[in-house]
């Protein structure tokens, strides 16, 4: 339906959780995946298991997308197994919980630099590979515009991706290129272990959301695939909000 077969995407952060729903949905499609992670190789190699499963070719890489280095031989290599690339999600993301008194430098540069300037370079190296246009997507969340407890680090990390995206939308339209922000509701993966009120975050979540059910990480990978697909083709710097309706509510 979506007539994606044989084409490439590199998914960063694609060892678990939306990441990881994210490739399989594509490779369902018939899509080529490049798996990324940092740290835990089980989980990737077991993500290109499932790939590879659907029909579809895996090629899994460690790469820190904070690196340029990282970053740049990651590439290196996606040149030299397919030689172009279709689609780019960056979708990887850390960051430290912490009120907005007790976060540090360190603290900020490593949101910063894993959630919004890993665009910037991931960008700069897919772009010369997007051979007949290509989409690029950045996976958010609502914190980029809402205040979060603990979340400000990463709350301002995703405003700064969301603007990358709109510029980088503007300067890649002529490419054929088009990029748009995935925001997602909250999403019980691993990520929501590191909150403390984890629970409290899932009820509220769920007693707020419209649609009556909370946001998994196959809906997201839906919409991944939908702005993939040629049917979006003129949805061009938008952020789109995954959440059943979450944010709506006053
Ligand atoms: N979960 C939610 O409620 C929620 C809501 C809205 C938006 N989001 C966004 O959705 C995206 C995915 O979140 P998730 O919940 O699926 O996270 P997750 O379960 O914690 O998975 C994070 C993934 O990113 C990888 N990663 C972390 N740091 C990296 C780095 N420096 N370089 C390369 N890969 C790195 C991890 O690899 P390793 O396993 O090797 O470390 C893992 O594959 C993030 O952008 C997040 O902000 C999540």
């Amino acid at each position: 339906m979506f007539n994606l077969a044989g084409k490439v995407a590199i998914i960063t952060g694609s060892s678990r959780g939306i990441g990881k729903a994210i490739a399989l949905r594509f490779a369902e499609n018939g899509v080529h995946i490049v798996v990324n992670y940092v740290r835990h190789r089980q989980d990737a190699e077991e993500t290109a298991r499932l790939v590879q499963e659907r029909g579809a070719e895996c090629l899994v890489i460690k790469a820190n997308v904070a690196n340029d280095e990282d970053v740049v031989a990651m590439f290196q290599q996606i040149k030299e197994r397919y030689g172009r690339l279709d689609f780019l999600v960056s979708n990887a993301a850390s960051g430290v919980l912490k009120p907005a008194m007790e976060l540090s430098s360190r603290h900020w540069n490593w949101a910063m630099d894993i959630n919004a300037r890993a665009l910037l370079t991931l960008a700069q190296q897919a772009v010369p590979l997007m051979l007949d246009g290509g989409r690029i997507m950045a996976v958010s969340s609502l914190g980029s515009v809402r205040a979060v407890e603990n979340y400000t680090a990463v709350g301002a990390s995703k405003a700064a991706l969301e603007s990358l995206v709109r510029h980088l939308a503007v300067e890649l339209g002529e490419k054929k290129i088009t990029v748009n922000t995935i925001s997602a509701g909250a999403v019980d993966t691993e990520a929501l272990k590191k909150f403390p009120n984890r629970k409290q975050i899932l009820d509220t979540a769920l007693a707020r959301t419209p649609m009556g059910v909370l946001t998994t990480p196959d809906d997201v990978a839906d919409v991944a695939l939908f702005l993939a697909s040629d049917l979006a083709k003129m949805i061009h710097g938008q952020t789109v909000v995954v959440d059943g309706g979450y944010s709506i509510r006053a």
